[in-house]
């Protein structure tokens, strides 16, 4: 078993470091505040790579490696979740997909500017009645001969404002339930399609969450993606993957609280010594980088088994599980380590405990991952 990362892996570590440390962090507290979209960040993270990793050099990505983007996603929710959850959406739920599955005018067309990051991208599962549910997609797509019609809601879509290209997944043929389900490609701007409120949120307060309606929308035929009637397996294998990329996101929280932990425990004094001389503390501590050093072997097992071709779907549920439970208790650690300060927007850690929730609801919540794994344990 090999533990050592590669020269390029490191690479890419450190330049998504130093972009978090210099770009995102100025400014993090201020857009969390006024729910402002990082959008120059956003550029610039398309212009380092970080937006189309995965996705091979033919269509404009970085041809990395699953383990690379962990170790990106990591650094960057360390500073911001808020701008990793972009990323995370456009790498994994979107540009994945495409190249996966979308045939080569598709490529040409949509995933190329996606994975240079001169645009981003959506992915629409999510509806008012059909989230956990996911094969109850009320959204239809109805076929017309040369396009289909599209009617319905999507609720709580990330870069649901800021996105130039959505994957919407839909209703075609009801009688065949989850085989009648499609994706297609829909752009901003197409007649009927409508974005609708954005979401005032608990966390990842700067990424830009919305409703999106469609009405009557009249999609080409050449938009969907795959053989009719394949996209809940399309929605299936792609979150697969995105769980990945969410396990690392909530790896990131809770190193970035944690790191601020270490950092201010020993700078803060109580009772003639520094807080982190204090066995509660200090254990605490143990605590946060034990269970942190578990959640990142599973985020690296999950990105490896991607890598070399094995099934990972259980083991990114497992990630994601354990990641993000583990980042909802290091952050609200985090909180009482710090104190009064803790309670305080300038010390960080409150975003921290806010934005860790989110890992344990979206692209599946805990309870989903637990369906996932169980099913995998017990057939
Ligand atoms: N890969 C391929 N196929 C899969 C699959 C997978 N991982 N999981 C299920 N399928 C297939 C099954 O084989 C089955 O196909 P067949 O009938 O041909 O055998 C079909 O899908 C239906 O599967 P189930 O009967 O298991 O369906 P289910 O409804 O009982 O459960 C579920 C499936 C795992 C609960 C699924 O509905 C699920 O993952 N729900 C959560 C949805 C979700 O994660 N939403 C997140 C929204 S996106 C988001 O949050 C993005 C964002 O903004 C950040």
């Amino acid at each position: 078993m090999d533990f050592q990362f590669t020269e390029e892996q490191l690479s890419v570590r450190e330049a998504a470091r130093q972009f978090a440390r210099n770009e995102l962090l100025p400014g993090v507290i201020e857009r969390d505040e006024h729910q402002k979209f990082p959008a120059d960040q956003v550029n610039m993270m398309g212009e380092l790579g970080f937006l189309g990793m995965m996705v091979s050099p033919e269509y404009g990505g970085g041809g990395m490696d699953t383990v690379s983007y962990v170790l990106a996603m990591e650094e960057i929710s360390k500073i911001d979740a808020s701008a990793s959850v972009v990323m995370s959406v456009n790498n994994s739920l979107v540009c994945w997909g495409l190249e996966k599955y979308g045939n080569a005018e598709q490529k040409r067309k949509y995933l190329v500017p996606l994975a240079r990051g001169e645009v981003i991208g959506a992915f629409c599962l999510s509806e008012p009645e059909a989230g956990s549910d996911a094969t109850h997609q009320h959204t239809t797509a109805v076929d017309m001969g040369d396009y289909y019609l599209l009617n319905g809601t999507k609720n709580w879509i990330t870069n649901g404002s800021t996105s130039t290209y959505y994957l919407v997944i839909a209703q075609t043929w009801p009688e065949k339930k989850h085989h009648g389900i499609n994706v297609f490609i829909v752009e901003k701007g197409m007649p009927g399609f409508v974005i609708g409120k954005k979401e005032n949120k608990l966390g990842i307060r700067g990424s830009d969450t919305h409703s999106l309606m469609f009405s009557d929308v009249k999609v080409p035929k050449e938009n969907r993606i795959g053989e009719d009637g394949s996209g809940f397996k399309f929605a299936m294998k792609t979150l697969e993957g995105g769980r990945i990329g969410i396990a690392a996101q909530a790896l990131g929280i809770a190193s970035g609280a944690y790191e601020l932990s270490l950092q201010y425990s020993k700078e803060r004094q109580a009772f003639g010594k520094p807080i982190s001389q204090h066995q509660d503390v200090a254990f605490k501590l143990a605590d946060m980088v034990t269970r942190i050093d578990a959640a990142r072997l599973l985020c690296l097992k999950a990105a490896w088994l991607k890598d070399n071709g094995q099934d990972y779907g259980m083991a990114s549920s497992m990630a994601k599980l354990y990641a993000s439970k583990a980042a909802m208790d290091i952050s609200t650690e985090a909180v009482q380590i710090h104190g009064g300060y803790g309670y305080v927007k300038e010390y960080h850690v409150e975003r921290f405990m806010r934005d860790a929730k989110i890992t344990q609801i979206y692209e599946g919540t805990s309870e989903i991952q637990k369906v996932v794994i169980s099913r995998g344990v017990v057939g």
